[in-house]
């Protein structure tokens, strides 16, 4: 007789593994989850302060300057648990009593949350903070060890947000603040602006121009430097907007790109102290089966200065819109293909359809000289155009109209570098490496919702994430990441504290074939001293295969100590195995033959278990973790026991009692068992279907694609499988397996 609950179980399960089929691309799962441990990251946290929310750098002088809630602090870069020096910055009870007028909350809302911190050429600092709804910037100075506000008051109006809720993005620019927020009290008046003294250049305030922003990041390109066209530096904007130009969806949200040039002093007449160089554009980062635009959440700029500005990369997360969805994703956005969308690109245009009615379609008409939104560049200067002042009127009227682009960004190979379903990406930041190989290779930091971070690499097309290292105790938000090329550490903020963690913590592997197959770029094998190294340990042959995993260039591991066990008839035994990573199949072993998983004797993720021990159990217990990589399959040995079955007590156990064979089906024992063993069967199917390549059609609103014939014979390949739901310990099907899955 079957137990009553399983088939009901099996029919539960079914649906849930053919989603997650489908969904399992989507997923790459961590090679190593790294647990919560306090030798995990450098903690910094004061007493009754929140939300590290804002940081930089002074390599100078050796600090990390920190902007919290109502506080700034200046930590030792080299170890963030040493603070240097502190300065408060409060709200006055005047100033709270007012914001408390208008109906805002005074334990959260009235409150100074840090906003802006930016170095000045002099050596100073500029901060702007919240202020109780009513936004305040000031200078800020170290000296003599200390840091100190100079308490100017200056109005923080469109400089920093009035809500410490609203995302925002600032920079600074030879002493001149790029800042994107809102204007207003009630948030309603999007602005980017840029201010120097008393001077700004604005946007203006229509919807073609921003329409409900939420601002996401901001970085500067030295695009003048040795430009043969005599171009300018740029400003870019990175955020997500209701679009104009879709009529499909009420409210449709797009991620955008916008830029503005450095030398931009607005127009006479037409565009008077507004950017005459605004333009933008959607920004894609197509997700196979999302309906709606995956929304941008962070951009770094990555540059090697030692080369031209067009081989710098923007890195950008993206998380869905939607809650039908949890895929979070990576992608990148080559320099010079945004250059040239920007440069060359055709402009949308609203037509009236009806008498009330706007659409926005591609521009076909002819276009002013100098090109709308352009730079002073060689071709206006030869017009005798020196400055934005000089730019007639018809290239201003004609920006002004119609800032939108029509060709958005795609990203580098037209696909995310990674995806991961989960908690949501927050931040990124990405550093690289030169590897053994001689290639240099982006290693993506990537904070999560829930205080991890995430060490990624795509290798020529790979998902790869060598691990997830959580660094707070508790789940919380990573706010911000900063990475300090003087320390190699990397420094992360969240609501509750900040910590530091290193680029690579190789110790964590503990053999070779460990340490090869993790495919960390910072690590490699040193066979003298039999230890997973850093990198740049000098003067050492180190064994690494980042591209492959090729653990066949590992030595041969040394023998593992074989741990005696005894147990009595009928007693129960467990024999521990962790896996070392969560893309390893364990297989078991005893004498020279496989172990299955039954009832009696259950092989469970990190370790076997013997129920109603006989005298047969006793032998020689080998357990072995298979890892695949492309360079093929790696075993090693992680536990070998040998066990002795002592004689029952006669008093307790009658000997003449043999166990009963497995006749009447399962127990409830029996019944974990099946579902185990049905998780066991839906991890290695997810595997299977897990980081195969796949064609990505992003589905725009008015032509939803399919998926692809590909993908779907994925499917139909896979659901044989699903039927034969058999193998107890599922064969390694590929390098990654679903650990979420269940
Ligand atoms: C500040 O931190 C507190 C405590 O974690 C949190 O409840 C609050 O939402 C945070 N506020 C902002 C504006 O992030
Ligand atoms: C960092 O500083 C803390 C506090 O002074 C100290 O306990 C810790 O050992 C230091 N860690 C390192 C790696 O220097
Ligand atoms: C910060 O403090 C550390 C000791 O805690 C000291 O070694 C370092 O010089 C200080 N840095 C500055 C910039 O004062
Ligand atoms: C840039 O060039 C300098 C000197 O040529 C070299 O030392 C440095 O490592 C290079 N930087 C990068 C990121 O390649
Ligand atoms: C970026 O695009 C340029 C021109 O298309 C190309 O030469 C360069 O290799 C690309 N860089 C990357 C990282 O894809
Ligand atoms: C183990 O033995 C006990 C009694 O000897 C029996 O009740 C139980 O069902 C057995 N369990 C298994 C898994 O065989």
């Amino acid at each position: 007789t079957m137990h009553p609950l399983l088939p009901l179980c099996v029919l539960w399960l079914l649906p849930v593994a053919l989603m997650l089929e489908t969904d399992s691309p989507q997923n790459c799962v961590p090679r190593r989850l790294v647990p919560y441990h306090s030798d995990n990251a450098l903690l910094f946290q004061e007493e009754g302060v929140f939300n590290y929310s804002t940081m930089l750098l002074r390599e100078d002088l050796g600090l990390l300057v920190l902007g919290a809630r109502e506080a700034v602090f200046a930590l030792d870069l080299a170890n963030i648990s040493n603070k240097n020096s502190s300065v408060e910055w409060k709200v006055t009870e005047k100033q709270v009593s007012k914001c408390r007028g208008k109906g805002k909350d005074p334990e959260n809302d009235c409150k100074n949350y840090i906003r802006a911190l930016h170095m000045l050429k002099d050596g100073r600092m500029y901060v702007c903070g919240t202020n109780a709804f009513d936004p305040e910037c000031d200078y800020l100075s170290f000296e003599n060890g200390e840091l100190t506000l100079k308490k100017t008051g200056q109005d923080g109006k469109g400089k920093c947000p009035f809500d410490p809720f609203q995302k925002y993005a600032s920079v600074m620019l030879d002493d001149e603040l790029y800042s994107a927020t809102s204007m207003n009290f009630l948030g309603s008046e999007p602005i980017l602006m840029r201010s120097s003294g008393d001077a700004s250049i604005r946007t203006e305030f229509k919807s073609s121009w921003l329409n409900e922003p939420k601002f996401v990041s901001m970085a500067w390109v030295p695009e003048s430097v040795q430009s043969a066209t005599g171009d300018d530096d740029k400003v870019y904007l990175f955020f997500t907007e209701t679009a104009v130009e879709f009529d499909c969806y009420n409210k449709l949200v797009v991620p955008r790109v916008a830029r503005v040039c450095k030398g931009d002093l607005g127009g006479l007449r037409t565009l008077q102290k507004k950017w005459t160089s605004f333009l933008k554009t959607e920004i894609n980062c197509p997700v196979l089966n999302s309906p709606l635009p995956l929304l941008i959440q962070d951009s770094y700029l990555w540059c090697d200065y030692n080369l031209s500005w067009k081989e710098c990369i923007f890195f950008a997360i993206f998380t869905p819109q939607s809650y039908t969805s949890d895929v979070s994703a990576v992608c990148a956005y080559n320099m010079s293909d945004i250059s040239r969308v920007f440069s060359e690109g055709k402009y949308k245009t609203s037509v009236n359809v009806e008498t009330s009615f706007v659409k926005w379609v591609m521009y076909s008409g002819e276009v002013p000289v100098p090109r709308p939104g352009a730079c002073i560049n060689n071709e206006a200067r030869s017009m005798r155009i020196t400055k934005s002042l000089d730019l007639p009127d018809r290239t201003l009227q004609f920006v002004k109209d119609r800032p939108l682009l029509d060709q958005a960004v795609e990203p580098v190979s037209g696909e995310p570098l990674l995806m991961r379903r989960g908690a949501a990406f927050t931040r990124i930041i990405v550093n690289q490496v030169q590897a053994a190989d001689g290639r240099k290779y982006h290693v993506m930091f990537i904070g999560t919702g829930k205080g991890t971070i995430l060490k990624a690499v795509n290798y020529d097309g790979e998902m790869f994430i060598i691990e997830e290292i959580h660094i707070f105790q508790t789940p919380q938000l990573i706010n911000i990441l900063a990475f300090s090329t003087a320390t190699g550490q990397i420094y992360a903020g969240s609501d509750q504290g900040a910590a530091q963690i290193p680029l690579a913590n190789c110790e964590r592997s503990l053999s070779c074939i460990d340490c090869v197959l993790a495919r960390d770029p910072y690590c490699g094998w040193d066979a003298a001293g039999a230890a997973c190294v850093s990198l740049s340990t000098p003067e050492r042959h180190l064994i690494q295969n980042v591209a492959a995993g090729d653990a066949s260039l590992c030595p041969d591991a040394d023998p593992i100590k074989v741990v005696s066990l005894s147990v009595r008839v009928g007693g129960k035994l467990e024999l521990s195995c962790p896996p070392p990573s969560s893309l390893t199949n364990v297989r078991w072993e005893r004498g020279k033959s496989v172990l299955t998983s039954s009832p009696r004797q259950q092989i469970l993720l990190d370790k076997l278990l013997i129920l109603n021990a006989t005298a047969g159990d006793a032998g020689h217990y080998c357990c072995s973790s298979v890892e695949r990589s492309k360079a093929g399959e790696f075993t090693t040995t992680v536990t070998e026991y040998q066990v002795s079955i002592d004689p029952a007590d006669p008093n307790v156990c009658d000997r003449s009692v043999t166990p009963k064979p497995q006749t009447n089906g399962p127990s409830v024992a029996g019944l974990h068992a099946v579902i185990a063993l049905l998780v066991i069967a839906l991890a290695a199917l997810s595997a299977w279907t897990f980081c195969k390549r796949y064609r990505p059609q992003f589905s725009n609103c008015t032509n939803r694609s399919e998926q692809t014939q590909e993908a779907v014979g994925h499917q139909n390949a896979a659901r044989p499988a699903m039927a034969e739901a058999k193998p107890l310990v599922s064969e390694p099907q590929n390098s990654c397996r679903n650990n979420n899955a269940v």
